[in-house]
């Protein structure tokens, strides 16, 4: 009866032991990335080596963010979207608002803005660049004391100078950025799951 009891109680010690530094871990990356928000751009429609999609590249990368990290979703929208829906047309829409350093209206707000301690951001690459409305909608906002994470998707650019100008526009702590082609995201999403997930970790999430 002693010997059962004893084999019980360490058995016991062992969950518990094991179990504390775990949920002291999950409350420490609670307690350094505060309430997470996650904002992105992104187009359906026709787009480069995927054809016509329903949903955007990098809002499917935004979701699996949202979905891992328990963050709200935000998606810039434009107020007025006259945007072309071929991929062709739109690069060039797209090249002359960046020659113009154009400021696209956003149509909403975030509302409780200053609730977040970490935001992620994430866009389509566009001639190595943000799109210029995710300029517009950082513009609107105070990022002070805030950790701003970047992720992009792309056909080959990579993260360019994106974590480079958001750091510049925002002034904020900015994370380790991720990137991951668009095509990835549209049609290998368990492979892009296990990335994402890869790049959180590092993160501390
Ligand atoms: C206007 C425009 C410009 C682009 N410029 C680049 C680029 O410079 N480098 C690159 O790797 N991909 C470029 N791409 C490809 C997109 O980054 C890629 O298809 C992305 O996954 C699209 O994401 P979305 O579906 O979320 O909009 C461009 C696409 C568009 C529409």
């Amino acid at each position: 009866m002693k010997k059962i009891l004893i084999i019980l109680l360490t058995a016991l010690c062992a969950i518990a032991c094991n179990a504390e530094p775990k949920s002291r871990e999950a409350e420490k990356a609670a307690a350094d990335h505060g309430k997470v928000l996650v904002v992105y751009f992104s187009r359906t429609g026709e787009q480069y080596s995927v054809g016509n999609i329903q949903e955007g590249n990098t809002a499917i990368v935004a979701k699996m963010i949202a979905q891992a990290t328990g963050g709200d979703l935000f998606e810039i929208k434009l107020k007025n979207d006259t945007y072309p829906t071929t991929y062709r047309a739109l690069t060039e829409v797209a090249q002359q608002e960046k020659r113009a350093n154009a400021r696209p209206e956003v149509a909403d707000k975030v509302t409780n803005f200053d609730e977040y301690g970490t935001v992620f951001i994430g866009c389509p690459n566009w001639w190595g660049d943000l799109p210029m409305v995710v300029y517009s909608f950082m513009e609107q906002y105070n990022w002070a004391g805030k950790q701003v994470a970047p992720f992009v998707t792309h056909e080959g650019s990579g993260l360019s100078s994106i974590p480079a100008s958001i750091k510049k526009t925002t002034k904020a702590d900015v994370l380790s950025g991720f990137s991951l082609y668009g095509h990835e995201a549209q049609n290998e999403r368990e492979n892009a799951q296990l990335k994402v997930n890869a790049w959180l970790k590092k993160l501390g999430f």
